[in-house]
Parts: C-alpha cells; structure tokens; sequence
C-alpha cells in the first residue's frame, strides 16, 4: 500500500483521455485501486480518477458520505471502465473541489440523474441509476477519464472561488441548485 502522489491542473495526464482496463481482476489493478484508496482517505476526498495518480487507464474511486447524501450513503466504490447516460434533461448546479484542483471550488452544473454500468474489481457487469450528490460525484469522476477538468464544464465563473472565501460568503446559487460547498472530489 501506498499514499500517491496526485496531478494537479496543469499537468497534461489530466488532459488525456484514459485507456480501458484490459482485465479488471489483473494483480496490477488490484494494487493501483489499493493505492488509490489509501490515497483517497489520507487525502480526505470522496472521489479519486487513476488519471489523478499519474495513470491514465480506466477506472475511479468513490464514496457518498452520510454527511452528504441527498439519498444513500455509498460506500467505497470501485468503477472501472464506466459507461454513463444522462437520464432526462434536468441539470442541477452545486458546488465542487478536486483534489487536482487544491485550494478551490466552483459551482457546476450536472445532470440530476444519470445511469452507471460499469465493472467492479471482480469482474462483475454493475448497472445502476444514480441522482442527486451521488449522480455529480460519478460525473465528475467520469470526466477525468476524458481529460475533463470542472472549470471545463462551468456556465458561471462568478461561482469560483477559494474555499474559504466560498465558506466565508455563501451565497445562494441560482435555481435550481441546493447543495452546501463540501466536497471534494
Ligand atoms: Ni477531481
């Protein structure tokens, strides 16, 4: 086990689009996604991308709070190799950090529901419909697969900030918006 290192904007392994994951139950996976979630919980975030540790293959890492969710909580989750599909066209916008992105936060707008499949680490074909705080997180962890970043999907710049001024000043986000600045992703 092991703490990564983890990319910060600027750094171009965060601009490419990773490759799939060949076989999901491969040593070499096991190890990356051990890695990975010991260096999401010393990070203290709710979502890890491989791309965020220098490997563009793939496959992310993530978790709902209790504290957070709008619906269930999520335990640890391993994605790998995920399809996802907007599910209606309701987009809703809410605040947003990545541990690539230090420091900072921005209000982004995501689709409130979307449907997941994806393979978890045993090889097993998952299929399922996410929303709310969930939905963004499995977004935004999806984007970094595709070399998208969340300034890359802002409508508002006004909305971007440093964390403790964006605690600092809460302000209200237009509708139809309701989640708190929390996470990081
Ligand atoms: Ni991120």
């Amino acid at each position: 086990m092991a703490v990564l290192k983890i990319a910060r904007m600027g750094h171009p392994v965060l601009l490419e689009r990773a490759a799939e994951v060949a076989d999901p139950t491969a040593p070499d996976i096991a190890r990356l996604i051990r890695d990975m979630a010991e260096t999401l919980e010393d990070a203290g975030g709710v979502g890890l991308a491989a791309p965020q540790v220098f490997t563009s293959t793939r496959l992310f890492l993530y978790l709902v709070p209790a504290s957070r969710a709008d619906g269930d909580e999520v335990k640890l989750t391993t994605v790998i190799n995920p399809v996802i599909r907007p599910l209606g066209d309701a987009l809703e916008l809410g605040w947003e950090g990545c541990l690539s992105i230090p420091g900072l936060r921005a209000a982004v707008p995501r689709h409130k529901r979307i449907q997941l499949d994806y393979v978890d680490a045993t090889g097993a074909a998952i299929s399922r419909t996410v929303s709310g705080f969930h939905a963004r997180v499995v977004q935004h962890e999806f984007d970094h697969l595709n070399g998208v970043l969340y300034p890359m999907r802002m409508s508002d710049f006004r909305y971007f900030g440093f964390d403790e001024e964006v605690a600092r000043y809460s302000r209200a986000l237009p509708e139809p918006e309701t989640t708190a600045p929390e996470a990081r992703l």
